[in-house]
């Protein structure tokens, strides 16, 4: 059993068509030595067709960055999880702080967004996580559990199966400032708890994702705490020596 077993690049608006085929590539390299961890990679919308194209049977699966709960429709510029099925999109990641914050994804839309996904059949990835002042204020399990319980509110236990959650504070996205391994642990063996409470069995098995600032020299001792099930990974997502060895680490 790998000490991690989903890695998940989160390219937020970054790449090119010509990244998305030189990160296939090196990840194709990669993979087949990464026992049982998956590996996914969510560019922008409008490099999935690239991606799908070069790792469909690669095991690489495809992820997007958001969704729209609408099944079709009059919503100028969004696009749909029958669009995305298309694609062979497999991951779709729901409610990243980004989009929280400066796009409108209040937890009810967040939930739509899961509720919608999940139904779908596709794997959900939750992000949950506190801010700075949140996390000063000793308030990072309350903020946590708020937005699990809106985000979970409507799922049922099949729907559950298809969900995955990433934990990510927010004072650690992007800032080089990593949560410690223990108080990254501390918050996943929490939401571990809640999940088995909510969903039963179900729970055991949903896996829990720790994003902000992982890096490969940070990846391993992350992963190999008990309830860190794997990383949503940004800026190193980037950069396909960093990723390899971050999905290396996950051995
Ligand atoms: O979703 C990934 C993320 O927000 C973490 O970003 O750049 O800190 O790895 P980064």
């Amino acid at each position: 059993m790998a000490n991690a077993s989903l890695v998940i690049g989160n390219w937020k608006m970054n790449g090119s068509q010509a990244l998305t085929r030189s990160m296939a590539d090196a990840l194709r390299a990669a993979v087949p030595s990464c026992g049982d961890t998956k590996v996914v990679v969510c560019p922008p919308y409008t490099l999935l067709a690239e991606l799908t194209r070069h790792c469909y049977y690669d095991g690489i699966a495809v992820g997007a960055q958001n969704v729209n709960a609408n099944e079709n429709g009059a919503h100028t510029g969004e696009v749909s999880l029958t669009m995305l099925k298309e694609l062979a999109v497999e991951y779709v990641i729901v409610g990243h702080s980004e989009r929280r914050a400066m796009y409108g994804d209040d937890n009810s839309a967040v939930a739509a967004k899961v509720t919608a996904v999940t139904q779908a059949k596709l794997n959900a990835v939750l992000c949950v996580g506190e801010d700075k002042q949140q996390y000063d204020a000793g308030n990072t399990w309350q903020v946590v559990e708020q937005q699990l319980q809106a985000a979970c509110a409507e799922l049922t236990p099949e729907q559950a199966a298809k969900l995955v959650v990433a934990y990510e504070p927010i004072w650690a996205i992007g800032t080089g400032e990593t949560a410690t391994p223990a108080q990254a642990e501390e918050v996943h063996a929490n939401i571990r708890q809640w999940l088995v409470k909510r969903f039963a069995a179900i729970g055991e098995k949903i896996e829990i994702l720790y994003g902000g600032s992982v890096k490969a020299d940070n990846a391993a001792e992350l992963f190999a705490q008990q309830h860190i099930d794997g990383g949503l990974i940004g800026g190193a997502s980037l950069k396909e020596d960093q990723f390899v060895a971050i999905v290396q680490a996950a051995q």
